[in-house]
């Protein structure tokens, strides 16, 4: 007998600026980045349903404490659609970074959810989806904005306030985007954690929030001018926030040192911080190239670089 089949895809995201302020209600913009993907693929069978997914490939019911985010979503997804959890096998393959602020836990479920919901022959709706995201995300990551979930379901540059506003936000700027791995795992629910505790006991953590809120507004400004210089100074500015707020490390400083020495107009972490990536804007490919290679032999895993020009915005 033919086994049946179904897919659901998602890609990553890169948060340009406003991590970490975006949960306390300031904007943040975010774009999706399709040069690192999740795919989920579901197929039939005769048993007890297996996950092969990350690290594990077993029992979906016997899987580790860390999938709990995504075992609790299939189980409501299913549950939801009245089927039983039973016959079915899902694979997930992925080269979204684990922890690396690029969304992986948002786009495996978003992935997950678009699978299910095709194996099921189901509609499904943003709203939904979105729903669904969020509430892996939040076995997963605590409290979150809601920011990756947004990015994950909506796949466009967006302009985000947590609970409130969620615009498209397309730009068109001259320049390049790199993204670097520092290799190290970030830890989201733990820097937000961190954040929070500075916030509530410390007025300056307070005014640097409110000051990252500041800066993604005229941000969106320069996007939309195509000012590359004013978002350059502000992304630079934005680092030195996330690092009061202390999400910056050793390794994200040292790749940041080290693009700003080699001709980038920019650099700062991306997403949770602690680990994870850095971004780093460059005036054109061969710029974006050269800090690359540098960025590498200082010990970055992986490079990524995206045209920031409209309608171009894909990773290589
Ligand atoms: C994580 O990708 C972004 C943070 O701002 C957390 C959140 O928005 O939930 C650090």
């Amino acid at each position: 007998m033919n086994k049946k089949k179904a897919v659901g895809n998602a890609i990553g995201k890169i948060i340009l600026i406003g991590e970490h302020s975006v949960v306390y209600g300031e904007p943040a913009l975010a774009i999706p980045f399709s040069g690192v993907h999740m795919e989920t693929i579901i197929t039939s069978s005769d048993t007890e349903t297996m996950l092969d997914c990350f690290e594990y490939s077993g029992l979906l019911y016997a899987a580790p404490e860390n999938y709990f985010g995504l075992t609790s979503l299939i189980k409501k997804v299913v549950e939801d659609l009245n089927k039983d959890l039973i016959n079915f096998d899902i694979t997930i393959n992925s080269s979204i970074p684990v922890e690396r602020g690029m969304g992986s836990s948002a786009a495996v479920a978003a992935a997950t959810v678009r699978a299910l919901y095709n194996y099921f022959d189901e509609d499904l709706d943003d709203e939904t989806l979105s729903n669904y995201v969020n509430f892996s995300e939040k076995i997963v990551h605590g409290n979150p904005s809601g920011i990756d979930t947004a990015i994950v379901v909506y796949e466009k540059p967006l302009y985000y306030i947590k609970n409130k506003t969620l615009e498209h936000n397309d730009f068109d700027l001259d320049a390049y985007l790199l993204v670097a791995d520092t290799g190290e795992l970030g830890m989201t629910k733990f820097a937000v954690s961190k954040v929070r505790e500075l916030y509530d006991s410390n007025d300056e953590a307070k005014q640097r929030v409110a000051q990252l809120g500041v800066l993604v507004n005229n941000v969106r400004e320069y996007l939309n001018k195509g000012d590359t210089k004013c978002l350059a100074l502000a992304m630079n500015e934005a680092q030195t926030h996330l690092d009061y707020l202390g999400v910056s490390n050793d390794t994200i400083d040292h790749l940041v040192s080290t693009a700003q020495d080699n001709g980038a107009l920019a650099a700062k972490l991306t997403g949770g911080g602690l680990g994870g990536c850095v971004i780093v804007l460059c005036a054109s490919k061969a710029d974006a190239e050269k800090v690359a290679s540098e960025l590498k032999a200082k010990g970055a895993k992986q490079t990524w670089t995206m045209n920031m020009k409209k309608g171009d915005h894909h990773a290589r």
